[in-house]
């Protein structure tokens, strides 16, 4: 029986014109901040709704850059979940700043507003919303809370390139939108990569400054905590080939999950595949008892993942750093109960149907 794995980068379609592009990059003698980075931007603020993108190394960069540009640094607290890879808690770590957790919608798995109002004080200047899994967060209610308080909004949308709400897609909501590109990505590049949108004219010039020294222009350094963060030339050739395909392979992994939805056996609960506002990044299962359910799919040659085994306020390098004002219990519960199914473009319908059959027969045979 052939093991189906999680995701598969060696099947990604487009290699002629991946390798087309690239070629082009090498030949072009331009690698660092040129015209397909540019290019590239241009044509990811238009796909996102936004005024600006700019193009940056990693995720991880694109959040530490965006809390600066925000005015962030030690003192500020900035209220995130606990339940997201730690990502948004290092980027906040990293720039001095407090992270707090705030509980999340046991439906949706990403921030709860109300939990979010008991979260925010005088010390807040920012809301990380995590779009988890590829699910838009309720980023209208998350928002407009936020901005009562005068507190700005960063969408870490690493997971939901594309992801849609009554028109508008995420990173559009917020003060920024930062993305990853990391290769396993809805849009992932073939190496690092990643990106801050926004509408603020003032927010694009000083994130251009901080990915580069600080520098208002070149070697002269106005903006404090410049550095180095670009995105280069042929990761920006290798997006810009791989962007316009990126709705029709989102189209395809809700496809999947909502199959997966159909033949499920009832005490496997999975992502509502039906909603634009879902972009099936990750296909997560909840099911109450975890293990007998991994350990059946493994025994049909399924690969699965837990995403994410820790929340933040248990790893070690945040102890003594965090803020926890709220009880966590519905972090604390999808804890235990998460499980990653394979879901990729690519997946091939005899491993759709394997699967889909592994979960229907699942309480049979548990
Ligand atoms: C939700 C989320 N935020 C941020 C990141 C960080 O992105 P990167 O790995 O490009 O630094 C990732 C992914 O890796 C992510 O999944």
């Amino acid at each position: 029986m052939k093991q189906i794995p999680l995701n598969d980068l060696k099947r990604q379609t487009l290699e002629p014109q991946i390798l087309a592009a690239m070629n082009e990059v090498v030949i072009s003698g331009s690698f660092v901040l040129g015209e397909q980075v540019s290019s590239f931007e241009a044509e990811f603020a238009f796909y996102t709704g936004t005024r600006d993108c700019v193009g940056v190394a990693n995720g991880t960069d694109a959040l530490e850059l965006a809390l600066r540009a925000l005015g962030c640094g030690p003192g500020s607290e900035v209220v995130t979940v606990a339940n997201a890879g730690m990502y948004a808690s290092a980027a906040t770590a990293a720039i001095g700043a407090t992270p707090v957790f705030a509980d999340i919608n046991p439906a949706t798995m990403t921030m709860d507003p109300n939990s979010l109002r008991r979260c925010m004080t005088l010390q807040t200047k920012a809301v990380i919303v995590t779009h988890l899994y590829g699910q838009l967060a309720a980023i209208e209610e998350l928002t407009e809370l936020a901005a009562g308080q005068g507190v700005s909004v960063v969408e870490d949308c690493a997971q939901a390139h594309g992801a849609e709400r009554n028109g508008r897609r995420a990173g559009s909501w917020g003060a920024v939108g930062c993305f990853s590109f990391y290769p396993t990505k809805n849009l992932g590049a073939i190496g690092d990569g990643g990106a801050i949108v926004t509408n603020g004219e003032q927010i694009g010039r000083t994130l251009r400054a901080l990915r580069q020294y600080g520098w208002a222009s070149k070697y002269e350094a106005a903006f404090p905590y410049g550095r180095n963060s670009r995105l280069d030339e042929i990761q920006a050739a290798v997006l810009r080939v791989k962007l316009p395909h990126l709705d029709r392979w989102n189209a395809r992994r809700r496809e999947i999950v909502r199959r997966y939805g159909v033949a499920a056996a009832p005490e496997i609960k999975l992502p509502d595949a039906l909603d634009p506002a879902y972009v099936a990044h990750l296909c997560v299962a909840r099911t109450r008892d975890r293990q007998a359910l991994r350990d059946w799919l493994a025994k049909n040659g399924i690969s699965t993942g837990v995403h994410y085994p820790v929340p933040d306020y248990q790893q070690v390098a945040l102890q003594g750093i965090f803020r926890c004002p709220v009880p966590l219990a519905a972090t604390e519960h999808a804890t235990q109960e998460i499980l990653t199914l394979p879901c990729f473009p690519e997946m091939s319908e005899d491993e759709i149907l394997r699967v889909c059959d592994a979960l229907h027969t699942f309480s049979v045979n548990a």
